[in-house]
C-alpha cells in the first residue's frame, strides 16, 4: 500500500459497505470490537479521518493523539453524544452522523420494544422455558393493547415522526411533545401536542425520541416519573441519559410505572441488577438500528461523509 494514502482509522468495526469505500481510497486502520483507549490513542496519531460509534468516546485527549492532520470524525451512528463537539469545532475537525438511514430500523424496534412490553412477552417466554406453563389460562399474563391506549411521543423528530407514522395505524391517541409544533403532522397523523408534564400524565405508554444532550440528561427523573399515570410503560430506544435509572427502578417497582421497555443505558454495556430483576422490564441489548440493510447503509454513509471531506468537500450530514 503506498504511502502517500491518507490514513483512515475505524475506531472499532465498520460494516463492509463502508470499508470496501474507504479501502479503495486510504490506508484504513480497523480495530476490533474490543476498545482500548490507549491503543487507540496510538493508533490515531497522524490519522486524516476518524470513524468513531457510540461506545468511543471521542474527547479532547483523543483529538489531541490524533494530532493536526484530523480532518474528520465520522460517527457511525445517528447520535452523536460521545462526541466533544466543541474540542472537534475549535481544531477544525468536521463532526458527521449517520441520519435517516436509520430512521425506519430504530422506530419498528420501538414498536416491537413498545408490542413487547405492552404484552408482557419478555415474561411470557421466561415462564414458558422455564418449563411453567401450566395449559391455557383466562386471566395469566394479561397486558395491554395499543388500541385504545394513549401513547405519548417525547420528541417528534425523523425517528419520533416514524414512530408515529407506524403507530397510526394501531387505533391508539396519540400525543407529542416537542420544541416546536408539527401542525403538519398533526393533521396527517392525528396527533396532539402537549406539555411534557401534562403528556405523562394522559398517556399509557411514553417512548422517547431525543438525542442526549444537556437539556435531555435526565428528563425523565423522580419528579417526571411521579406524574406518569399508574400502570404506564415507558419506552426508550434513545439514549440510556435520557433517563435517570435509579429514579427509574423506583418508579417500576413502587409505582406508577406498570413496566418499561429499554434498548439503551446509562453505563452501556453495565444493564443495573435492580433492573434485570424485574419481570415488568423487558432489556434489549442496543440494537436499534440493528439490521443489515441499515448497518451496512449507516457505514457507507459514515464512508462516504469521509471521503467528502477528505477529498476537500463540505460532510454530507455534518452535526454542527
Ligand atoms: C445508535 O445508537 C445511533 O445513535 O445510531
Amino acid at each position: 500500500m503506498s504511502s502517500d494514502r491518507k490514513r483512515v482509522v475505524v475506531a472499532r468495526r465498520l460494516p463492509a459497505a463502508g470499508l470496501e469505500v474507504l479501502r479503495e481510497r486510504f490506508e484504513v486502520d480497523e480495530g476490533t470490537l474490543d476498545l482500548d483507549l490507549d491503543l487507540l490513542r496510538s493508533r490515531v496519531a497522524g490519522a486524516a479521518a476518524l470513524v468513531a460509534d457510540p461506545t468511543v468516546p471521542v474527547d479532547v485527549a483523543l483529538l489531541d493523539a490524533a494530532g493536526p492532520d484530523l480532518r474528520i470524525v465520522a460517527n457511525f451512528a445517528v447520535g452523536y453524544d460521545n462526541v466533544d463537539l466543541a474540542a472537534c469545532r475549535e481544531r477544525g475537525v468536521s463532526v458527521t452522523n449517520t441520519p435517516d438511514v436509520l430512521t425506519n430500523a430504530t422506530a419498528e424496534l420501538t414498536l416491537a420494544l413498545m408490542l413487547a412490553t405492552a404484552r408482557r412477552l419478555g415474561e411470557a417466554e421466561r415462564l414458558l422455558r422455564a418449563g411453567r406453563w401450566t395449559g391455557w389460562d383466562p386471566g395469566a399474563l394479561l397486558g395491554r393493547e395499543l388500541a385504545h391506549s394513549t401513547i405519548g411521543i417525547v420528541g417528534l423528530g425523523r425517528i419520533g415522526s416514524r414512530v408515529a407514522e407506524l403507530l397510526s395505524g394501531f387505533g391508539a391517541r396519540l400525543l407529542y411533545a416537542a420544541q416546536r409544533p408539527r401542525p403538519a403532522l398533526e393533521v396527517s397523523l392525528g396527533l396532539e401536542r402537549r406539555k411534557l408534564a401534562d403528556l405523562v400524565g394522559e398517556s399509557d405508554v411514553v417512548t422517547l425520541h431525543v438525542p442526549l444532550v444537556a437539556d435531555t440528561r435526565h428528563l425523565v427523573n423522580a419528579s417526571l416519573l411521579e406524574r406518569f399515570r399508574p400502570g404506564s410503560i415507558l419506552i426508550n430506544t434513545s439514549r440510556g441519559g435520557v433517563v435517570d435509572t435509579s429514579a427509574l427502578a423506583r418508579a417500576l417497582t413502587a409505582g406508577p410505572l406498570g413496566g418499561a421497555g429499554l434498548d439503551v443505558y446509562e453505563d452501556e454495556p453495565r444493564v443495573p441488577a435492580e433492573l434485570i430483576e424485574l419481570d415488568n422490564v423487558v432489556l434489549l441489548p442496543h440494537i436499534g438500528s440493528a439490521t443489515d440493510r441499515t448497518r451496512n447503509a449507516m457505514a457507507k454513509l459514515a464512508a462516504d461523509n469521509v471521503v467528502a471531506v477528505l477529498g476537500g468537500g463540505a460532510p454530507l450530514t455534518s452535526v454542527t
